[in-house]
């Protein structure tokens, strides 16, 4: 009931429509500098995507569970998660849980147990590819693939970027929002040459916008000088049901689909979609 009231109010007239990739793209939604909005985007763009008719997964890769907190997929310890998938080989389509509510979409747990895996994956073979495996190895035909990265640069991260094409970068307006973001590009471009040669940067998108300030203004176009149209035209603004709906264990496109977070976010997943399709880079990936 819920994901049809979100469609009916955020494409009333239907006419807006996300075609489906030809190939599952794969988007590492990374930025080592925390709480810039990583969870919450994938989140919503993989709701508003599985909402409009593409089968989406999200692999949780942060011991802290906030993807599978977001979508209430149960994560408590004990529950299998991605940890076994990348620790003990156990195929992906053994942890994967449908979410609640939303069809097309499934989620990979992560749960406390993950916190260990960046030490315990230096000593095993192949340290740096096991989610990539892990992800070509599973048989269900993903239009997407979301994974949601915790705020480092580890290993685990490391395994998001060699399992990905694309890496996706939300950026918070404000003041230091540039600042590490070298260090992600090298680290992106360290994977490219060694690990991963498809590997792009696709897609930026600037989040937690505050339109009342001018700081917020001066970044945007600082981000759009640098990285020109890589930048998603949608912005997400600061929206405090954005924030609200994980403690209703729902995304905001389901919590509140009439808010500017939603719309913003429908938007963007809608640019994603379009992009997909248009884009011979991604397509040959
Ligand atoms: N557009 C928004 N408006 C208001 N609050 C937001 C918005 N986007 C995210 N938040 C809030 O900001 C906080 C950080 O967001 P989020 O957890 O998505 O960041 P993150 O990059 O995944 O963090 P971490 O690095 O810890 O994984 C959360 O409390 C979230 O609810
Ligand atoms: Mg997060």
């Amino acid at each position: 009931m819920e994901a049809m009231r979100a469609v009916q109010i955020l494409n009333p007239s239907g006419e807006v429509t996300m075609p489906r990739p030809e190939r599952t793209r794969v988007m590492c939604v990374a930025n080592q500098k925390g709480g810039v909005g990583k969870t919450t985007t994938t989140v919503n763009l993989a709701v508003a995507l599985a909402l409009h008719g593409n089968r989406v997964l999200v692999v949780d890769l942060d011991p802290q569970g906030n993807a599978s907190t977001g979508l209430n997929v149960p994560h408590h310890t004990g529950v299998p998660d991605v940890y076994d998938c990348l620790i003990n080989t156990v195929p992906l389509e053994e942890v994967a849980q449908e979410v609640e509510g939303i069809p097309n979409l499934w989620c990979v747990p992560a749960t406390i147990d993950l916190a260990g895996a960046e030490i315990e994956l230096v000593s095993v073979v192949a340290r740096e590819s096991r989610l990539a495996r892990a992800i070509a190895a599973y048989p269900g035909h993903f239009d997407y693939v979301f994974i949601d990265c915790p705020p480092s640069l580890g290993l685990l991260t490391v395994n998001a970027l060699v399992a990905a094409q694309e890496v996706l970068i939300p950026i918070q307006c404000e003041y230091y929002a540039l600042e590490g973001l070298n260090q992600l590009i090298n680290n992106i471009n360290l994977v490219r040459q060694h690990l991963n040669p498809k590997l792009e940067v696709s897609t930026i998108l600037l989040t937690m916008y505050d339109r009342r300030t001018r700081l917020a203004d001066a970044v945007e176009q600082d981000v759009r000088n640098h990285f020109g149209d890589k930048v998603l035209q949608a912005v997400i603004p600061r929206n405090v049901r954005v924030s609200e709906a994980p403690s209703y264990g729902q995304s905001v496109m389901t919590y509140d689909p009439g808010s500017r977070g939603a719309t913003s976010y429908f938007e963007a997943a809608q640019e994603i979609a379009e992009r997909g399709i248009k884009e011979p880079v991604i397509r040959n990936a």
